[in-house]
């Protein structure tokens, strides 16, 4: 199969292409290389470097490459600074994710799988989250991914377009070749390890006074691997007619700050100062999945997800990688 998959150069992305191609299948990755690196695609794939604004090429690629279905990573997607400045979130997530479809509308490409996020539930009430749970999302990032969804949904019924939105939850862990290395970091886990590197002096822990078991927020971490295997899974899907479905990627269970840097204290054998800052506008207190629904239609479970092997994996790559994919440029 010849699979189109955009931000292919990201965290996620990296990982995702080589599981494509492993399996066999003909990959183009696009990617601006705003926060994704050349040197995380896989060398097996085509890799195109361009903006999503630029349709005249969008249009160009799928005349010249035989696309079958589409995996549409590429986003601007840190929460924090979608509150300041929300205008990039919407022109990357939408305006351009538009020119997308309407490159696939116009080649007949007719099946995409949609990278989407827990951010697209807000503060929910109830836990664990299911996809029936109302979608209110509280920062522009999260609503850029619900608009998408809802565009995805609308296209289906008009044009035909057969989609899958995965809502990941927090997506952690690396694979020996490939892992986290986003400018800023914004992350807990990468953040914790730099710190048991010695590259940051202690760990900002965003709040302690919080209605949880010590007072630290609490998430739902998924393995990378795991991600990438759901995308693989939803494609499979849209095959059977399994489409404009949304899955949540989870675990179901969750971890508050504080027992991710007990559990790395213990991997990685060493100390790792904190230091307690006040909240972080827009976290929600509790994110933890219900996953049955992708279990039970797409046939997934998550295999590489305990906090255990997230951490001792991303530990692995960051200890190769202390300075990212920068080093590898010698
Ligand atoms: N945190 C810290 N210190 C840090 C970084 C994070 O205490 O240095 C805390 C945060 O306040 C939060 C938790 O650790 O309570 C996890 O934070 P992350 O930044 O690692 O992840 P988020 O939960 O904010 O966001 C991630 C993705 C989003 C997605 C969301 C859904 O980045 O895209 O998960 O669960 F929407």
């Amino acid at each position: 199969m010849s699979i189109l998959v955009t931000g292919g150069a990201g965290y996620i992305g990296s990982i995702l292409v080589e599981e494509l191609v492993q399996q066999g299948n003909q990959v183009v990755v696009l990617d601006n290389l705003s926060q994704g690196h050349q040197r995380a695609v896989d060398t097996r794939a085509k890799f195109i470097k361009i903006e999503l604004s630029d349709l005249k090429k969008l249009n160009q690629i799928f005349g010249s490459y035989n696309i079958q279905a589409v995996i549409h990573l590429a986003a601007k997607s840190i929460i924090g600074q979608s509150m300041i400045e929300p205008q990039p979130y919407f022109q990357n997530n939408i305006v351009y994710g538009m020119n997308l479809l309407d490159a696939m509308m116009k080649h007949s490409v007719k099946k995409i799988v949609f990278s989407s996020s827990a951010a697209v539930y807000g503060h929910p009430k109830k836990m664990p989250i299911t996809e029936k749970e109302v979608t209110k999302p509280v920062n522009p990032y999260g609503e850029s991914k619900s608009m998408f969804e809802k565009i995805l949904q609308w296209y289906g019924q008009a044009y035909g377009l057969m989609s899958t939105s995965l809502r990941y939850f927090n997506a952690a862990g690396a694979t020996l070749k490939y892992g986290e290395d986003h400018n800023p970091e914004t992350h807990l886990i990468p953040n914790i390890l730099k710190v048991a590197l010695g590259q940051s002096p202690y760990v900002a822990v965003f709040g302690n006074d919080y209605p949880t078991r010590d007072g630290t927020c609490v998430r739902d971490y998924i393995h990378v691997f795991d991600i990438a295997k759901a995308h693989i899974l939803a494609l499979k899907h849209l095959e059977n007619k399994g489409y404009n479905k949304v899955y949540n990627l989870g675990c179901g269970k969750g971890y508050s700050v504080n027992e991710v840097i007990e559990a790395a204290k213990k991997i990685t054998n060493t100390q790792i100062k904190t230091k307690i800052h006040c909240r972080r506008p827009g976290d929600p207190v509790v994110l933890v999945a219900d996953p049955k629904l992708a279990q039970r239609q797409l046939g997934w479970s998550p295999l590489y997800s305990d906090m255990e092997n997230i951490i001792d994996s991303a530990w692995l790559w960051q200890k190769a990688h202390p300075h990212g994919y920068k080093e590898d440029l010698g």
